[in-house]
């Protein structure tokens, strides 16, 4: 008995590492969600899939329920898998996960995976951090938890480079916040649907980027690094990029 919470990476199904794979391949039981790509399923041969993710028109799983599905999953298998997008511990809820099963006294093993908020960056191009311009790096939720008593996100933070997850949704009145502490004409990239097919990137300000459509899943990257990104744009295909101005 054993559940591993395992990391699929940021969309792309070549970037789940062979640790990863090897452990679908065992699997007895997969519970995935989705942002983990269905073309990773594929390594699991034997396993029953369960999904847990949310489903249009229906009532979709709190993280209570999932915690005791994979209680009741692993209690019954010998190797089940939790597939989550990008990394289980980066705003993934693996932590919670990783403590309801040892509280249960289920064994737990974790399966690092490509985090999306530096995987797609790095995969188009560009540096969170760079000599000269960039030697600090924050990750940020841009929905925090609305039934929490007190904000932790003050949007003051000092890092030369911020990237936001789950940042569309209140992306004007974030951007706001940051303008407060920095100057409006800081640069600022969009990554849609990173390392996917139907992947954009988009480059604008702060001032600006609020203006432009820009749907879920998406990163945003707030820093001078952005220009870095911008300098070796002429040098990438079109395809690869689907990159355009505000
Ligand atoms: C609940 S968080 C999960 C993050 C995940 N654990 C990780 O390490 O990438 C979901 C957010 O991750 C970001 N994200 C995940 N996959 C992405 C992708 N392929 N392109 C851009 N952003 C992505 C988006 O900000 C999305 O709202």
């Amino acid at each position: 008995m054993v559940v591993y919470l395992v990391g699929a990476g940021p969309g792309d199904p070549d970037l789940i590492t062979l640790k990863a794979v090897k452990v679908l391949k065992n699997a007895d039981v997969v519970i995935y969600d989705r942002l983990a790509n269905p073309e990773i399923l594929e390594y699991a041969e034997k396993a029953k899939l369960i999904y847990v993710g949310k489903k249009a028109g229906e009532h979709y799983k709190t993280q209570d329920e999932i915690n005791q599905i994979l209680i009741d999953q692993g209690k019954k298998h010998e190797e089940v898998v939790r597939l989550k997008g990008g990394d289980p511990f980066v705003f993934g809820r693996g932590g919670e996960e990783m403590l309801a099963l040892h509280q249960e006294g289920i064994p737990v093993e974790m399966v690092p995976g490509v985090t999306s908020a530096i995987g797609a960056p790095t995969s188009v191009g560009l540096p969170l951090t760079h000599r000269g311009v960039a030697t600090s790096l924050t990750i940020v939720t841009g929905h925090e938890d609305p039934t929490k008593k007190e904000r932790q996100v003050k949007w003051d933070f000092k890092a030369d480079t911020l990237v936001i997850l789950m940042g569309v949704g209140r992306l004007e009145e974030n951007v706001k916040e940051i303008m407060k502490n920095r100057d409006p004409k800081t640069p600022v990239c969009v990554i849609e649907n990173g390392t996917l097919a139907d992947q954009r990137v988009i480059t604008g300000t702060l001032e600006d980027v609020s203006k432009k459509d820009i749907k879920s899943p998406a990163l945003i990257i707030v820093g001078h690094v952005v220009d870095i990104f911008k300098e070796i744009k002429p040098m990438k295909t079109q395809e690869v990029l689907n990159h355009e101005r505000l």
